[in-house]
């Protein structure tokens, strides 16, 4: 254990740009919203200062209308598509991207501040942070459910965080490509391409960026003019849990006046989250806002209503049940898609592989529900995994280390999970 913690010091380390950690070199070389929010609790076991540096870095770009977009272009690269000029112009590039990511920021922002040696530092930066937090979190609310559904909706896969999942193929389906400007792919000179996104895919993620860029990322416009809007059962789970630790974080400030706000949010996911419940399946879905309908695939994001705490006590235990099933079918777990699916690729980014966050996210609703076993079970997996490297996603019929090398997030778990 101790090679594996000094191994994913070192890789944070090397893969920080000042102030701000790039996940991965080469493949992701700017600073990526959620990858942020969890290697800063890889950071503070070792360094609380930098932790804190990691979110303050995160919100210094964040928009006048509160977003916090999902890359910060702190630096030039030429390594990565699409880059600042595509998401602005050549003449006048982008700073950071006009979408946002899943809001994990005030986890991490509790978790610092809970665990914090240096309490004095911890409270001066939770002081600056909050403001910002609470003014995300108000935009996914008046942005994002301007119709008061409860939930929030998400406008891009790359928002997501789950780029080419299987819930976004019928979704996909129903955005039209436009003729947009030839590209060239660049993650594809990294990582070979059955284990990225296909072109199709592709052609629809720039589609979607050129018409949100035609007005100007424009949040009010935006919910009603994306072909693509869906209810992300990641962003969803991530943002209530957030909302749990957003409130928690007042009440320590005293900052009791916003507290009857966050509540009203709170009970609003409460309500509205069961319509993601899929009983036939045991399974939580994510939701095609044009179409109303629950999306047929079974992806890993159906348990973070674990991680959120928003399952009930009978939805965890069949949960539990489909998750034990799951790992029957394959060596590691815990498999991104559904292994009994035909759409399952063991090797394909979003569409198979295990990543080290979601094993900790979903092990960290396990042991909340009580279902320690199988928790330990996901832990001993994650562990036998990243001995054998720390990269961006694992097979889970063989265990073998995949995607981008010397991951950030991967090694963020590592110290802060396993360590
Ligand atoms: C990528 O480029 O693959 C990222 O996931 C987009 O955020």
């Amino acid at each position: 254990l101790e090679v594996l913690l000094t191994y994913s010091r070192q890789i944070l380390t090397e893969n920080d740009l000042g102030g701000y950690t790039i996940p991965a070199k080469g493949l992701y070389p700017y600073q990526w919203n959620w990858d942020s929010a969890l290697v800063a609790m890889g950071w503070a076991t070792f360094d609380e200062a930098r932790a804190w540096e990691e979110m303050t870095k995160l919100f210094s770009a964040q928009w006048d209308d509160g977003m916090v977009s999902h890359i910060v272009f702190h630096k030039p690269s030429t390594t990565y598509f699409p880059g600042p000029e595509i998401w602005g112009s050549v003449e006048k590039p982008r700073k950071s991207t006009g979408i946002t990511q899943p809001p994990v920021a005030a986890i991490t922002v509790h978790k610092l501040y809970e665990q914090a040696v240096n309490k004095e530092l911890a409270l001066t930066k939770v002081r600056e942070l909050f403001p910002k937090l609470l003014a995300w979190h108000r935009w996914f609310k008046t942005a994002r459910d301007p119709e008061n559904t409860g939930l929030v909706a998400t406008l891009h896969p790359w928002e997501s965080g789950m780029d080419n999942s299987p819930a976004w193929d019928e979704p996909l389906r129903n955005v039209p490509v436009d003729d947009i400007p030839p590209y060239v792919r660049a993650d594809l000179t990294h990582v070979n391409s059955s284990m990225r996104p296909s072109q199709a895919e592709y052609d629809r993620f720039l589609t979607l960026v050129y018409r949100f860029r035609a007005v100007d990322y424009d949040c009010k416009q935006l919910y009603y003019l994306s072909p693509f809007r869906v209810t992300d059962l990641c962003t969803n789970s991530v943002l209530y849990r957030a909302n749990l630790s957003l409130r928690w974080l007042a009440e320590m400030l005293g900052e009791l006046d916003v507290v009857p706000e966050i509540d009203e949010w709170l009970e609003g996911f409460r309500v509205a989250f069961s319509s993601l419940y899929d009983p036939a399946v045991k399974m939580f879905k994510s939701k095609d806002q044009l179409t109303g309908k629950l999306l047929n695939a079974s992806t890993s994001a159906g348990f973070l209503p674990l991680f959120a705490r928003i399952a009930t006590p009978s939805q965890a235990q069949e949960l539990a049940a489909t998750l034990e099933q799951w790992l029957s079918c394959v060596k590691y777990g815990i498999p991104s898609n559904d292994p009994n699916s035909a759409d399952f690729e063991p090797l394909r980014y979003w569409r198979g592989p295990i990543w080290a966050i979601v094993n900790w996210m979903i092990t960290d609703g396990l042991l909340a529900y009580g279902y320690d076993a199988l928790a330990q079970r996901v832990e001993s997996d994650t562990y036998e995994l990243l001995g054998s490297g720390i990269c961006e996603y694992y097979d889970p019929t063989d265990g073998k280390p995949a995607g981008g090398g010397s991951f950030s997030w991967t090694a963020a778990m590592c110290l802060a999970w396993l360590g």
